[in-house]
């Protein structure tokens, strides 16, 4: 009988739970011989010498070059969250080691998180919402709806796809600009939208929704200059990463009232006490939740499982990640 692979658990112990809850751990348990207490430093864990595989997690230990010498028998690293720049670096690939990320699996309540913002942003709920606390109620006649307003959609990302899908599925009529340097014309045809560049889906959009991944050339993708082009009375949405916004010039725009954002992730995370944004009311601002939360968490387990029981039938990984597209992937 072949021997059983062996698999070490790394991740923050009081995720472990949510991340594996009993029937995934015991679907883990038939696959492969795992080891009970999960990893959080490499130093002195003498399991990395027989480890076959990894499933990581949030909390994770940086694989360096000093772990993965410990490590002669690791095949694959499988990490049960969406990116793996974290933990995983270009020595693992160099060393032939596969790697997979539950991105797919991440993704899902992301764009449904993204969605949900954008229904708000189309009736300019938050602005209405602070109306309403002060006794003024909208006339029929300023009431905004959704139908044929335009999306920007910045980065067709896995995410940024998503979403894509969903708008154009709605009954709403939705118009959708996209700005990504790796979809040309053609790709975003197929997709159902423009392709555009960042200056002029700023200019056109009614409500901008941010989805590229966090890369030096991303950082600060919209400044000042570009937050100026948007029509008055937009809506910027942000369930990517921070840096990609210039948080002081959107603070700037939404205290002006010439613009509403809804954002899950700012630069800093989480914003100082006292930062001017908690204090407007046509902001929402919400601690890093689009992503999979409370019982969402075993989705991204469920995924590392069944990429494990991939991996030992000899099948491709479904959510593998290669070390050429790091410069253009989250
Ligand atoms: N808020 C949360 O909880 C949460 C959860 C998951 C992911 N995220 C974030 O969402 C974003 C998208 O994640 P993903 O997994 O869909 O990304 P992804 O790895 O699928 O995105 C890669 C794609 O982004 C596009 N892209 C690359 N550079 C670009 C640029 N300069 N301008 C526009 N587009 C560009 C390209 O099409 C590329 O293929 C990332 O910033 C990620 O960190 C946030």
């Amino acid at each position: 009988m072949a021997e059983r692979q062996k698999l070490v658990l790394a991740m923050r112990p009081d995720i472990l739970d949510l991340v594996l809850p009993a029937p995934l751990r015991a679907r883990l348990d038939a696959l492969v011989d795992v080891h009970p207490e999960p990893v959080t430093d490499w130093d002195g864990c003498d399991r990395l010498a027989t480890a076959d595989l990894l499933l990581t997690g949030w909390g994770c230990p940086p694989l360096d070059a000093a772990a993965l010498d410990r490590a002669p028998r690791l095949a694959a690293v499988v990490h049960a969250a969406g990116t793996v720049k974290g933990h995983v670096g270009p020595e693992v690939w160099q060393r032939g080691i596969a790697v997979s990320s539950a991105a797919d699996a991440n993704a899902a309540p992301v764009i449904e998180f993204t969605l949900a913002t954008v229904w708000l942003a189309a009736r300019r709920t938050l602005g209405v919402s602070a109306a309403y606390r002060r006794g003024v109620l909208p006339t029929y006649g300023d009431r905004r709806g959704a139908d044929g307003a335009v999306v920007g959609v910045i980065g067709a990302s896995r995410i940024g796809r998503g979403v894509i899908a969903r708008l154009l599925a709605a009954p709403a009529g939705f118009r959708v600009l996209l700005a990504d340097p790796y979809v040309g014309a053609d790709e975003a045809a197929a997709l159902g939208v423009e392709a555009t560049d960042l200056d002029d889906l700023c200019r056109r959009s009614d409500i901008v929704t941010v989805h590229a991944p966090d890369l030096p050339e991303t950082h600060h993708l919209l400044d000042a200059r570009r937050l100026a082009l948007l029509p008055d009375g937009a809506a910027v949405i942000n369930t990517a990463r921070g840096r990609l916004v210039d948080t002081d010039a959107l603070t700037l725009e939404c205290a002006a009232g010439r613009v509403d954002a809804y954002l899950d992730v700012t630069e800093p995370e989480p914003l100082p006490a006292g930062h001017p944004l908690y204090g407007l009311r046509n902001v929402l601002l919400t601690p890093h939740i689009a992503g999979c939360q409370g019982t969402e968490v075993r989705r991204l387990g469920a995924y590392a499982v069944d990429e494990v029981a991939r991996w030992i039938q000899g099948e491709p990984l479904r959510g593998a990640v290669h070390a050429d597209d790091l410069a253009r992937i989250a």
